[in-house]
């Protein structure tokens, strides 16, 4: 008998019960969320079955308070921590999401040691490199969602200026998932043509811009939280192109191991997602100045991931 996959989201905040909702509308699978309040998961588990009727999608949901529920994941979704308050960086999170994340993780590697760990929870690569560090998982089996998030709402900005479908817009977005992240210009296109050919260098500069502090722009105007429907998409497509073996390529935090010259720690990179899980972090010339803001990146999550390393031990 051919049995249905099983998807775990550890926090069932807004993040985790967007990614509830977005699988089981896709019926990527059985979904169960799991936090420490007991009761919500329950609840909110419960609100999104009693849905389905009308969403038209099979896919049984269920939630908990006891971590043992991730035994027999495919795939674990990460998103249990705090989220940025107004005036906070995801640094400010870094210590108390170490100890959250490492909490959670470790009962993974013993429940589902099969599992793709997909991290949602800030600072993004620091958490992800927590996860890669404690789970001691293939690099291959945890990847940190952020690229995906920021190319899409760099896709997103560049559709709305050009009154264009956001089907026909790509763009890809290296590393750090902060404000030193680095979209790359020359790869965003619309059907194939070059956004340089259609808008003008100010214009892209607004984009780019925009795209960097898009996380805080939504911090702000939410006054009470951090954005939680993109990051839960974006989540979930790389949860889809594992389950589906799809093999899609996208911007994601992913352990390196000497590619673009950085070793040891987690940082935005294009990635094959599939039914390996990463299956290849694929490596890209780079212009002086691209290569220039890349090492700045590295630079920052680097010092996020010492200022927390005594932390995991
Ligand atoms: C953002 C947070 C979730 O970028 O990192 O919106």
């Amino acid at each position: 008998m051919p049995q249905r996959k099983k998807i775990v989201i550890i926090g069932a905040g807004n993040v985790g019960s967007s990614c509830a909702l977005f699988a089981a509308q896709r019926q990527l699978g059985d979904v169960t969320l799991i936090d420490i309040v007991s009761g919500m998961p329950e609840g909110k588990a419960l609100d999104m079955a009693e849905g389905a009727p009308l969403g038209l999608f099979d896919a049984r949901l269920s939630g908990g308070d006891d971590m043992g529920a991730v035994a027999g994941a495919d795939v674990v979704i990460v998103t249990a921590g705090l989220a940025r308050k107004p005036g906070m960086s995801r640094t400010d999170l870094a210590k108390t999401n170490t100890g959250i994340v490492k909490g959670a993780v470790e009962k993974i590697s013993r429940h589902a040691p099969g599992a793709f760990v997909i991290v949602v929870t800030n600072p993004l690569d620091v958490m992800t490199w927590v996860t890669k560090e404690v789970t001691g998982f293939a690099r291959e089996r945890v990847v940190g969602m952020a690229g995906a998030l920021d190319a899409a709402r760099f896709s997103a900005f560049v559709a709305d200026a050009l009154g264009v479908s956001v089907k026909d817009v790509h763009a890809m977005v290296l590393g750090g998932h902060g404000d030193t992240m680095v979209p790359l210009v020359r790869c965003a296109s619309v059907a194939g043509i070059p956004i340089t050919e259609l808008l003008s260098a100010e214009k892209i500069d607004e984009l780019v811009n925009r795209t960097r502090l898009a996380g805080g722009e939504i911090v702000k105007l939410l006054g009470t939280g951090s954005a939680y429907i993109s990051p839960a998409q974006s989540a979930v497509m790389m949860a889809e192109g594992f389950l589906l073996d799809q093999g899609r390529v996208t911007g994601a935090s992913a352990y390196l191991e000497g590619e673009y010259g950085f070793s040891g720690i987690c940082l935005g990179v294009p990635v094959k997602i599939s039914g390996k899980g990463v299956e290849r972090i694929i490596e890209i010339g780079l212009s002086k100045e691209e290569r220039k803001m890349l090492e700045i990146s590295a630079a920052a999550v680097k010092k996020e991931i010492d200022e927390i390393r005594g932390e995991i031990g």
